[in-house]
């Protein structure tokens, strides 16, 4: 029966620690030699601070500092009972528990944290495939083990100096019965690729007790066919006549490709030249990361080298590509050459960089302005830098003004002058206005030209270009087929005049 009392005094302990004891940190990882502080407090004076680090139950006093383990906090009266541990041992992992007298009553008040002191683990074990080589599109997993460490220890993945975040398991973490030393393990798993090949990859163990991480690592070998960087068929631009020829081509292959070259009737398997040394097969050059340049020296190229298809294979122990190459004494075109713009865009095959999208753009943009201008001037009646406004406009465009774009304003005026709101007033105004549009540049080269004498010859160019726009504009204005243009050689008079006819009749 003496049990029961002993029992209940323990639920009460359990109780009055919930209640009223805080203990800080209640966890914490230190090695070996570390110091820690742990603070125990209550909320009333205290006139006793017992703390049980390892087996051992040091009784605290504020004004004794010199042992290995000493008083802690802002003194008793504050209800602060903690202990400076100034050099961790292994032996004290575990609990460590302060033990304070209570407010009222019997039972003394119990606070406990636990101190783990790191044990470094053992050596990280990497465990995958024995096989040595791998195929590109393999799936590959390893695993990696580090055993018995306390806590357990943190495992990151690199494939060279990068990171792994793909492909990474959830870790695992085992510990043997009656230890708290911990072993984690995790698995990485990849689709193999031809840029695996040669790189490291290394499993990163690091742990509390350790200075640094320890590492273990394994090349992996990939294995793939030869590979063409480019499809269809290759050609060498921006040969010259009688100068020497390199026909290169750069392919990828792991292992290393033996190469055949067929010129006609000709096989050469380099290092080889023909018989009169004009064609030269050189060995495939490394230049890492299993790209190779594959090349042919013609040492002097003809006309008919030009004229026919070179044929290259490839081979290794996993497959063969075939190529054909031909020659071009033309420059590579300009676009496949300068990839270097931020934005292209491939228009119907033809690629445009973004000085001519931004070109386009802003084109576009004024043409829009200036359409917008003319039909907002039209609907309010109003001209930013109106000239005349009579209805005899044939007069106002004979007028020597000296720019064109003064003749374009005053020669709409007339259609407004005579304007109706009705529909086919307006679909006609509509017609002329992009009439207009595309008259404004030919006629401003008129006034100019019309100013100064012009030569026989350019006249007679010009007035082939007139008959071309007056064509344009008759095929326009829909109504006025049958009415010929007046008998004037002057091109402008025969757009204002042609015009404003339509809207009349439209009105009547
Ligand atoms: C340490 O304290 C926890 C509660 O905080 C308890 O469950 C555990 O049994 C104690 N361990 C030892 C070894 O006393
Ligand atoms: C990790 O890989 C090992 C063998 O490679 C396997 O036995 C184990 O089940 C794997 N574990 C997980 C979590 O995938
Ligand atoms: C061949 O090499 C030249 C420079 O040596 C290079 O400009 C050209 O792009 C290469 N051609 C191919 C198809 O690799
Ligand atoms: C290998 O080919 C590349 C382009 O394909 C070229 O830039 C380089 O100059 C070539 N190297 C040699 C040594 O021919």
């Amino acid at each position: 029966m003496a049990a029961l009392p002993a029992l209940f005094g323990l639920l009460m302990a359990v109780v009055v620690t919930g209640q009223n004891l805080d203990i800080t940190p209640r966890e914490a990882v230190r090695r070996v030699g570390d110091d820690l502080t742990v603070l125990c407090k209550v909320p009333y004076p205290i006139d006793a601070c017992r703390m049980t680090v390892g087996t051992t139950s040091y009784r605290l006093i504020p004004n004794n500092q010199e042992e290995e383990i000493v008083y802690a906090g802002q003194g008793l009266q504050h209800g602060e009972c903690g202990a400076h541990i100034k050099h961790i041992k292994e032996e004290w992992n575990g609990n460590i528990s302060c033990t304070l007298p209570p407010q009222t009553g019997q039972i003394e008040v119990i606070g406990t944290m636990r101190l783990l002191v790191a044990k470094a683990p053992a050596n990280p074990q990497l465990i995958s495939p024995p096989q040595p080589a791998f195929r590109e599109g393999d799936g590959f997993m390893a695993q990696c083990i580090v055993p018995n460490g306390r806590p357990a220890a943190k495992i990151t993945w690199y494939l060279d100096e990068v990171q792994l975040l793909a492909g990474i398991h959830q870790p695992v973490i085992t510990s043997e019965p009656g230890s708290d030393l911990k072993t984690i393990s995790q698995n990485v798993s990849r689709t193999l690729a031809p840029e695996d090949n040669g790189q490291k990859l290394v499993c990163r163990a690091e742990h509390e007790a350790l200075d640094g991480p320890r590492e273990a690592a394994r090349q992996l070998v990939v294995h793939y066919p030869p590979k063409r960087l480019e499809s269809g068929p290759i050609t060498i631009f921006g040969l010259k006549l009688g100068g020497e020829g390199r026909l290169n081509v750069t392919i990828r292959a792991n292992p290393a490709p033996t190469t055949e070259w067929t010129v006609g009737d000709l096989v050469l398997i380099p290092p080889r030249s023909n018989e009169d040394g004009s064609i030269t097969a050189l060995e495939p050059l490394h230049l890492g990361g299993g790209f190779y340049n594959v090349t042919l020296v013609l040492a002097r190229v003809a006309k008919e080298d030009v004229e026919r298809t070179y044929y290259l294979r490839v081979t290794n122990d996993l497959g063969r590509e075939e190529f054909a190459v031909r020659l071009s004494t033309m420059d590579e075109p300009a676009a496949r050459k300068s990839k270097t713009s931020y934005l292209i865009i491939d228009v119907y095959g033809v690629e445009l960089e973004t000085g001519a999208i931004v070109g386009i753009v802003i084109a576009v943009l004024i043409l829009l302005i200036a359409i917008i201008l003319v039909v907002f001037a039209k609907a309010t009646g109003r001209w930013f830098f109106a000239g005349s406004r009579g209805r005899d406009h044939t007069k106002s465009s004979g007028e020597s003004t000296p720019a064109g774009d003064v003749l374009l304003e005053s020669g709409t005026l007339p259609s407004r002058t005579s304007d109706t709101e009705s529909a086919a007033g307006q679909r006609s105004r509509l017609s002329a206005l992009s009439a207009r549009v595309r008259a404004v540049l030919p006629r401003g080269r008129d006034r100019v030209q019309a100013t100064e004498p012009i030569p026989e010859v350019e006249d007679k160019a010009l007035a082939e270009e007139k008959k071309g726009v007056v064509y344009a504009e008759l095929a326009l204005g829909d109504q006025n087929a049958e009415k010929p243009p007046p008998p004037s050689t002057e091109y402008a008079e025969i757009v204002y005049t042609d015009q404003p006819a339509p809207v009349k009749e439209a009105k009547e």
